[in-house]
């Protein structure tokens, strides 16, 4: 059964939640679900934005055929190719075969690559290319990168509403409203934005602040993302427009300290806690993750959360601990940069783990290293305590300048 809701006048959510999946993308544990958004216009001309994944494509197609309420769909617009926005695609042109694509010259070589698609009934556009549907004109704003090269957004000017593609989307599936307006979204959405944000497309700072200069020269009213709530509410769309921005230039957003540890027998994950007590001692709030427990995805978004950051990890094979090399080895594929940060290592009989940690992570961009590298032969002794209180003490001066 349809569940077909009104977003604008004339705009309907038209999309499905799968609380089922283990791993988005194969590589992101999401146990809140995700949603999959698509949206129809029913001006003089009807507009599908967008289509879904192929988990919620039987409940999708109900959806648009509502919609529709007999009308015939005259343009589908394309924003981004990856098939869990595209994966419909097929459906939607064989169910409606006389409709017009819009989309741009990347998007149709993979349309083709894709699908079977003939590749005719299609429309490209450029950058600022407009179309009009009736009573609105749609403009077109290129996004490469946010997430894929393709990847476009929709303007409808005299609306306000911005269709955002996978910008502004979050993890966790929706239930009972799609309005961000009428959600906890900071106590309930924030932390899987933020996991969703830096998984996703962290790596394009760059690119994701020229798409947000292209926004502020654009009245926005209403964001309909690919994924998540839709938001409609001005002082919500600047305070999330600002995360962005944050986020984005690879500023902390928050001050406080993260101790990473990867312990094999207990006495790193010891001397880490210590560290962690005499940081709290001294004013520091402070967490602590073992990252061979906790998924890489909340690791890398926590590291990006927070200003300070400390490394502990055993040695390993003469090397640094499995889960904390892959560790790093993720921050450095996300462009991670401009952070404090200090080094614990431990090792029985020849700790290496430390020096290679500090090599590793001198070589991103701005990384700055507070105190000595505390060395833990096997277990903490009292004269490693002093050494952690010393590193402690290094982190809190700083934190409080
Ligand atoms: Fe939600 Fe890049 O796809």
């Amino acid at each position: 059964m349809q569940n077909v809701i009104e977003v604008t006048k004339d705009l309907y959510y038209l999309g499905g939640n799968d609380r089922r999946l283990a791993l988005f993308e194969s590589a992101f544990p999401v146990p809140r679900g995700v949603s999959y958004n698509s949206y129809l216009l029913t001006d003089e001309k009807t507009v599908l934005f967008d289509t879904v994944d192929s988990a919620v494509s039987e409940l999708f197609l109900e959806n648009l055929r509502y919609a529709l309420n007999g009308r015939k769909l005259d343009y589908l617009i394309v924003h981004h190719m990856e098939p869990d926005h595209s994966a419909s695609f097929f459906r939607v042109i064989e169910t409606y075969p006389e409709v017009l694509v819009i989309t741009n010259q990347k998007v149709a070589m993979m349309l083709k690559n894709y699908f079977p698609f003939s590749g005719k009934n299609i429309r490209l556009v450029k950058e600022g290319d407009s179309l009009n549907v009736g009573k609105r004109n749609l403009s077109f704003v290129f996004a490469p990168m946010v997430h894929w090269p393709e990847v476009m957004m929709s303007y409808i000017a005299e609306d306000g509403i911005l269709f955002s593609a996978d910008a502004f989307g979050t993890f966790g599936a929706l239930g009972g409203t799609i309005f961000a307006d009428e959600l906890p979204f900071e106590r309930d959405f924030l932390d899987d934005a933020r996991r969703y944000y830096f998984n996703i497309v962290g790596k394009y700072g760059v690119q994701v602040q020229a798409v947000l200069k292209k926004a502020a020269g654009l009245p926005i009213r209403t964001i309909c993302p690919l994924h998540g709530p839709v938001w409609r509410e001005q002082e919500g769309i600047a305070w999330y427009l600002g995360k962005y921005d944050v986020w984005s230039k690879y500023l902390p957003e928050e001050r406080g300290a993260v101790v990473f540890y990867a312990s094999v027998y207990g006495h790193t994950q010891n001397a880490a806690e210590i560290l962690g007590s005499e940081l709290a001692k001294r004013g520091v709030p402070v967490k602590l993750y073992d990252v061979s427990v906790t998924h890489m995805s909340e690791l890398l978004s926590e590291a990006f959360r927070y200003s300070h950051l400390v490394f502990a990890s055993t040695t390993y094979n003469n090397g640094i601990f499995i889960s904390m090399e892959n560790f790093l080895a993720d921050l450095k594929a996300h462009n991670f940069r401009g952070r404090k940060y200090a080094v614990l290592e431990n090792g029985s009989w020849s700790p290496q783990a430390g020096a290679l940690i500090e090599k590793t992570v001198s070589e991103w961009k701005d990384m700055q290293k507070l105190g000595e590298k505390v060395t833990v032969l096997s277990s903490v002794k009292e004269e490693t305590r002093t050494e952690i209180e010393a590193l402690a003490a290094a982190i809190a001066e700083d934190y409080k300048n």
